[in-house]
Order: structure tokens, then sequence, then C-alpha cells
């Protein structure tokens, strides 16, 4: 049987989609299915087209019953992928899965991490403190938010006439060139 992974996305789906990508005619890992908190995430279309089914799941379902974690066993989930997934992830399903739920995190953390610091608000506070280089970051989960030990980081270099928008753009291209490599490494262990 190939090693099965669950990817949880909340909004576009570029990282999901690379990894949609990457594992499409793999010959030992699959993507089995998309869990998303968000209905109309295009993350779900994308894995539409790639014939991976998706699940969606509301906030009470999420952090008031053991329903997700459960539904996670029953498919015999090998890795728990978050690839642009928002919400903190409720010690239930950290307890449930120990060192198989990994995030990646759009800065070098633990610098620009925790609650609030996601998506452009993370390149809008890179901007605003003038830093010249920014990068990412693959990391375990924990219960905290961008606290897990951390897997793997790159870096790239900023221009001082960067925009917030520039910056996501760079951090895309390296999230893309590496997420997947990693998750693929990671998975074989
Ligand atoms: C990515 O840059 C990811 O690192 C970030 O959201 C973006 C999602 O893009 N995640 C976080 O900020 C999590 N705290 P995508 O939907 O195109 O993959």
């Amino acid at each position: 049987m190939k090693k099965r992974i669950a990817i949880f996305a909340s909004g576009s789906g570029t990282n999901a989609e690379e990894i949609f990508k990457k594992f499409h005619h793999h010959s030992t890992i699959e993507v089995a299915l998309l869990l998303s908190n968000n209905p109309t995430a295009y993350a779900i279309k994308r894995a539409d087209n790639f014939g991976i089914p998706s699940k969606v799941f509301d906030r009470k379902t999420f952090y008031e019953t053991d329903e997700i974690v459960e539904f996670l066993k029953t498919q015999e989930v090998d890795l728990i992928v978050l690839a642009g997934f928002m919400w903190l992830v409720p010690q239930n399903m950290v307890k449930a899965f120990p060192n198989k739920i990994i995030n990646i995190h759009p800065a070098l953390l633990p610098k620009y991490g925790g609650k609030g610091m996601y998506g452009m608000h993370v390149h809008e506070a890179v901007k605003e403190n003038n830093e010249t280089e920014t990068g990412i970051t693959i990391h375990y989960v924990n219960e905290h938010y961008d606290e897990g030990q951390i897997i793997f980081q790159a870096k790239c270099e900023l221009s001082a006439n960067d925009s917030p928008k520039d910056i996501a753009n760079k951090i895309h291209k390296l999230e893309h060139n590496h997420y997947p490599r990693i998750i693929e490494e990671l998975i074989n262990i």
C-alpha cells in the first residue's frame, strides 16, 4: 500500500497543488485527501482537478469533537501536511498524530511567527522592519502556533523596493521548490 498524505488548506492552495503534482504518479506515495475549514477555498477545486477527494469541516466539529481525528485514522494517513492552513491544530489531533503533522510557515521562525502572523501579514511585517532577507520554515506542529521543532529552512534576499506582494511571490517560489521534496524525504523515514 502507498504511503498516504492528508493535506489541510484554507485558501488558494498553490502549495497543495505542487504537492498533488509531485505525488500524482508516484510509485510509493499518494495524496489521499484534502481537508479544509473553508467551503470556498480554491484548494478544493485544485484537489478536484486531480481527482483527490476533499472534506470540509466547521469550527465546532474541529475544536469540540473527535470527528476529524477519527476520520483521519480511518483513512490510514501516514503524514498530515498543513499547506496554507490558518487554524490552530487542536490538542486531540496533535496527541493522536505525534510527529506526523507538519506545517510550512512563510518566514524564518522564530521570527514572524505566532498568532496573527500568517499569509500577507507576515510579509507586511517583514517589509515594515526593512529586513534584507526572509525565508520559509517547515516544522513539526505542536499545540502552539509555529513553535514545533524545525525541520528545514530556506532563505531569500530582499531588495529595498520589494513590496509585500513581491516578498510573497519570492516566498511562494521557495515553498513550491522545497515543500514537496521535504515531504517525500520525511515520509520515507
Ligand atoms: C503560504 O505562503 C503559507 O506559507 C502560508 O500561507 C500561504 C498559503 O498559500 N501559511 C501560513 O501563513 C500559515 N501560518 P497557498 O494557499 O497558495 O499555498
